[in-house]
């Protein structure tokens, strides 16, 4: 057997010091959260439980998800003064001819076996008397003797218009069912005219009626974000001003917010959806409901008067600095939708939605991914108005789509000349990228702007799509932002959502179809950093330099945080490489009176660095726990190749 010297048991084990004694930067609560934008149908067709496409019909083409047949006639003169569109249904011409529509929902309507499903719609009949439909779930691909598995008749009085419901209770589970609705001649002398015709599963996330799919919106909730950053990135934006993100179009009664287009359903002419579109459903009210209840803070960003930049250089399509103004009302007006008393004209919205209280905004972003001189031109109007009436606001400001640059280069500087409070940055980078630069927060300026990382993720290098390499880099690189938590006080993966017959863009955080969620591998990671995220930066070194991956490094990357609540030390710990790595774990700064030790660990590893959680295997990268109880002044472990762990210390 070969001996092995002392010299070469030294070399081979990678010997990290943690100063016990001597904690850092505090970690902020927001640290770890998320970033929500519709694209990928995350919004209408995903979290928003609306299982109706175009309820109000005012899509472009105003029939779009629907098929009508008999005598439908298609109508403007509506209750709803920005959404006039409505159907007319009247009497076929003989009694075995049917009239009536279809909607196919996205990508089909997904319903449970004996959930209940609230289906309302705005009805009347313009000549007084009585009306009648009949409201189904049907399975048009029925092989069966039937297609209706779910059948309700409603009668409709008057000439008024008036909201009614009825609950289906599906007899089967279908994950693209069709909704059906006839309208029934023989108890209708006249026409019936429906409006905002909807279909809610009733077992909603928190119950709201408005509401949101709870499976997917317990998926976010799970993963403990600090903060919520809404409605998104250049949906924000828009492809011109006018597609922009209003806000003020997205709070109010749903059936008269107006329809926006969604520039994701032909960004990417290779994933074309056209009927993608934003009902507003799920608007600003919703967005800060929902940040309350998953405790995080909410962080929407506002237009800055500037259009998509990668959509229009014309400056024609922006706002001229001078015109301002009115965005810079918006952003007031929103502002005092948040934290104005129940007294003011928004906060008085708020309070009439339901929530009397203010939501405690405590960010504002302005902008999105801006660059060029129009951008801090624009900022500088809307940071002077704020700080003067808001003081108490924070503004984020950003550096622009890429991760350097010269777009990043140029408003860095610019951003620390107008002291924004935080520079949002993004980052959609290839592997080699995140590998090397998990150093990259160490040489930033610390009297400058904090840090929001608002939009990262691992774009593998012909791999696209979420895979388990790509989360462990992520969470190799995400000890450089734990270790800098004194200037990173905001992280957010993103884009958070996609339906898999939906997506435009991916990697994705989490995905869904109509009836189940799946969470990616990057989800644990995400999931895992919040959660154990501490309460204080410890030093972590290895031969007197932080553990980044550096040459000699061995492919380890590694933070460690005090968490007072646990009184634990938690150390996280990627390794990158394909070898197994033997680790010490030497304390430093303990009292002579204490001992240390390894209480558990938890762990993300697959030996297919291709391997991720889809519909048909969800857990096929997930995190697992071991108990283990190694002690000593100095704590010996082995780690697996290609493996992130967490170990847990107690003193
Ligand atoms: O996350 C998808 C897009 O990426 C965002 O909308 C935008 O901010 C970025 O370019």
């Amino acid at each position: 057997m070969a001996l092995v010297s002392v010299a070469t048991l030294r070399a081979q084990t990678n010997q990290f010091v943690i100063e016990t004694g001597k904690p850092g930067a505090a970690i902020q609560s927001t640290m770890y959260g998320v970033f929500f934008e519709d694209i990928n149908y995350a919004a209408d067709g995903g979290l928003y439980a609306e299982l109706v496409k175009n309820r109000s019909f005012e899509f472009p083409q105003n029939l779009m998800g629907w098929k009508t047949f008999g005598g439908v006639e298609l109508r403007n003169d509506g209750p709803f003064e920005r959404n006039p569109h409505y159907v007319r249904l009247s009497n076929a011409g003989h009694s075995h001819k049917h009239t009536g529509l279809e909607n196919e929902g996205f990508f089909g309507i997904g319903v449970e076996e004996g959930a209940e499903y609230r289906f309302s719609v705005w009805a009347r009949v313009p000549d007084g008397g009585t009306g009648a439909i009949r409201v189904e779930l049907v399975d048009i691909h029925s092989m069966g003797e039937r297609q209706a598995f779910a059948t309700q008749n409603l009668i409709v009085e008057g000439a008024e218009w008036k909201k009614y419901q009825v609950i289906l209770k599906p007899e089967v589970t279908h994950p693209k069912a069709t909704l059906r609705i006839f309208f029934n001649a023989r108890e209708s002398r006249s026409p019936v005219d429906l409006e905002h015709i909807s279909l809610f599963p009733v077992d909603t996330w928190r119950g709201h009626e408005n509401g949101m799919r709870k499976d997917i919106a317990q998926a976010l909730a799970d993963l403990h974000p600090g903060v919520f950053r809404f409605p998104g990135g250049c949906i924000v934006e828009g492809t011109d001003l006018e597609t922009r993100y209003n806000w003020k179009n997205s709070v109010g009664p749903v059936e008269n917010r107006p329809l926006n287009e969604n520039r994701w359903h032909y960004t990417f002419a290779h994933r074309f959806f056209p009927d993608y579109f934003q009902s507003y459903g799920l608007g600003f009210y919703e967005y800060f409901v929902l940040s309350e209840e998953i405790g995080a803070e909410p962080v929407p960003i506002v237009s800055c008067g500037l259009a998509c930049q990668f959509q229009n250089n014309d400056p024609s399509a922006h706002v001229p600095v001078d015109e301002l103004w009115p965005y810079v009302q918006d952003a007031f007006d929103l502002i005092e939708f948040a934290n104005g008393s129940a007294d003011t004209e928004w906060g008085r919205l708020r309070a009439e939605m339901g929530h009397p209280d203010p939501f405690g905004l405590k960010y504002l972003g302005v902008g999105n991914e801006q660059w060029g001189p129009e951008y801090p031109e624009r900022l500088t109007v809307f940071i002077d108005a704020i700080r003067k009436a808001y003081p108490e606001i924070k503004i984020i400001g950003s550096s622009g789509p890429y991760n350097g640059g010269e777009w990043f280069e140029h408003l860095w500087p610019e951003m620390k000349r107008l002291k924004v409070d935080l520079v949002d940055e993004h980052y959609y980078s290839p592997e080699n990228w995140f590998l090397n630069n998990a150093t990259r927060y160490d040489s930033y300026d610390r009297k400058g702007p904090k840090v929001f990382a608002g939009e990262f993720a691992v774009h593998g290098r012909g791999k696209k799509w979420n895979h388990f390499n790509a989360a462990l880099i992520e969470a190799a690189y995400m000890t450089g932002l734990e270790r800098n938590a004194d200037i990173v006080h905001m992280a957010a993966y993103a884009p958070l959502f996609a339906h898999v017959e939906g997506w435009q863009w991916r990697p994705d955080l989490i995905w869904f179809d109509n009836l189940d969620v799946v969470t990616s591998a990057s989800y644990h990671v995400q999931r895992l950093y919040s959660i154990y995220k501490g309460t204080d930066v410890l030093p972590l070194t290895m031969g007197g330099a932080p553990v980044t991956g550096a040459d000699g490094q061995n492919g380890l990357y590694a933070s460690a945080v005090w968490d007072a609540g646990r009184g634990e030390i938690i150390v996280k710990v990627a390794n990158t490489s394909a070898e197994p790595r033997s680790l010490s774990f030497d304390f430093k700064g303990l009292r002579r009176s204490e001992t240390i030790s390894v209480v558990r660990r938890i762990s993300l590893h697959s030996d297919d660095p291709d391997a991720d959680n889809t519909l048909e295997n969800p857990t096929a990268v997930v995190p697992v726990e071991t108990a283990l109880t190694v002690g000593g002044p100095v704590v010996n472990v082995e780690l697996e190749p290609a493996t992130f762990a967490i170990y847990f210390f107690k003193k």
